[in-house]
């Protein structure tokens, strides 16, 4: 059966104190949004819709990067959650198969737990996604009938029997698209809050010939973040369960509790990761390399056997090959660093080409950029680099060259030369010795002027 994803995006989340839409904030380099959507993502859904609101316009933006055929659907009053529904069924428009709600603020539904609902969908008409809360507090809470589920009644609307119900509501529902849209319909804001309940479609399914039964998942999974504190709850949730299955991958951490994967952070087998290593998105580490304390990555691929840091950045674009080393204080990025080649101390690498077996020594700069356009330096293989070089570029240095220490080379070294762009070095016998005497006598004087 096909299914198409339904995700609330419309609330305001006045309680994040912030100019950001509430589902746009970041969980391991993610919007929350994403997150959601990404659990979602694993059923391969033929549609998917979002329906906004408060910042509706760069919640879409958000969603479009994500994935450009999103739909995007708006509600311009915020009625309830059942309202929040029925503005994605234009998008639906002709989809006969299982729709699946989901929120954006709520990031861990696993997509194990989304896939057992659409199974339970066979023998019901409606599934909605409960869990057994250790504070059921303001959820809304399933009544239970054996295996059917005879109604969702909120907090506000509960008596109290139905408030010492622990078996909550998640929010997730799968349905028939045109059922979900037909009991939208008969759903009414005569209710404690005033709101179109989704909730309700539980009792209108049984009032109309159809069932209903619940699926329940961990707690963890429903987590929602509506203020700055669950926001960094989330990212410490997030990132425990990361760890734990990078651990469980074959990755050695000596400090796993300081280390900060992204949403896509992907590492091979036998890679050790030192402490305090931050991993921003699109970080791909292949087997067996080692990154070192304090080092920090993004948008990077880092192969087989290379070593990075201590203290290394790797930005968008960097490509370090196999066995390559990049040593403490340097920066690369957009770069590609051939196979075995080592840049170790202090340097930075931008838009550049470094062969295989190059040398970069300490204090190197590839001054790529003249203040409007970025230029590219290309380092052949097996060439050396002395301290401090200034490659202006564009620029290149060819196979086995060499540039002498604290050169500036501006013009391209061609293959086995080697380059020397400096002052020609002058001595002056006993000069430093004259010098020094007069300074002394200098200072000597001023003294006494003052005292
Ligand atoms: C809802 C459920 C409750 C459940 C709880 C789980 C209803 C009536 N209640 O309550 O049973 O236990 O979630 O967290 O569904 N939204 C819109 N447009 C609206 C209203 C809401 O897009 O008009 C979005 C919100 O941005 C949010 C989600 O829907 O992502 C849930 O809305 P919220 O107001 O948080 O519902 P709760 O009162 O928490
Ligand atoms: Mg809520």
């Amino acid at each position: 059966m096909s299914t198409a994803l339904i995700v609330l995006a419309a609330g305001q989340g006045s309680r994040m104190n912030s100019d950001l839409p509430k589902v746009l904030h970041q969980v391991a380099g993610a919007p929350l949004l994403v997150h959601a959507m990404k659990s979602g993502a694993a059923l391969a859904p033929e549609r998917q819709v979002v329906v906004v609101g408060h910042g509706g316009a760069q919640v879409a933006e958000a969603a479009r990067r994500w994935d450009d055929e999103i739909q995007i659907a708006e509600q311009t009053e915020q009625l309830g959650t059942a309202h929040a529904v029925a503005q994605a069924r234009p998008a639906l428009e002709g989809f006969t198969g299982d729709a699946i709600v989901l929120y954006g603020d709520t990031p861990f539904i696993s997509p194990d737990t989304i896939e057992q609902m659409v199974q339970a969908r066979s023998a019901h008409d409606v599934v909605i996604l409960g869990f057994e809360a250790a504070d059921p507090g303001r959820y809304g809470r399933l009544v239970m009938n054996g295996d059917k589920l005879e109604r969702i009644v909120e907090f506000k609307d509960a008596t109290e029997a139905e408030r010492a119900i622990t078996l909550c509501n998640s929010g997730v529902v799968c349905a028939k698209a045109e059922v979900l849209f037909d009991l939208i319909d008969k759903v009414g804001n005569d209710n404690a809050s005033g709101e179109y309940y989704l909730t309700d479609i539980v009792g209108l399914a049984w009032d109309t010939g159809r069932s209903a039964t619940a699926v329940t998942c961990a707690e963890s999974e429903t987590m929602g973040v509506n203020t700055r504190a669950q926001l960094a709850e989330a990212e410490a949730e997030f990132q425990s369960k990361m760890r734990a299955e990078m651990l469980d991958n074959g990755i050695t951490m000596t400090a796993p509790e300081t280390v900060f994967f992204a949403h896509d952070t992907i590492v091979g087998r036998d890679t050790i990761i030192e402490p305090n290593v931050v991993f921003g998105p699109e970080v791909t580490v292949e087997s067996g390399a080692t990154i070192r304390a304090f080092s920090h990555l993004e948008g990077c691929h880092v192969s087989r056997g290379a070593i990075i840091g201590p203290y290394a950045r790797l930005r968008p674009g960097a490509e370090i090959s196999e066995h390559a080393h990049i040593g403490n204080f340097v920066e690369v990025k957009n770069a590609m660093i051939g196979e075995g080649a080592k840049a170790n101390h202090l340097t930075y690498i931008g838009d550049a080409t470094i062969g295989k077996g190059t040398n970069i020594g300490a204090g190197t700069i590839t001054c790529n950029y003249d203040g409007f356009f970025k230029h590219h330096t290309e380092i052949g293989e097996n060439a050396f680099i002395g301290s401090s070089t200034m490659l202006v570029a564009p620029v290149r240095v060819g196979h086995g060259a060499m540039t002498g220490s604290g050169s500036v080379v501006t013009t391209d070294v061609e293959d086995g030369a080697l380059a020397l762009g400096r002052a020609k070095q002058v001595n002056k016998p006993k000069m430093a010795f004259k010098l020094m005497d007069m300074l002394r006598a200098k200072k000597a004087a001023a003294k006494k002027e003052t005292n």
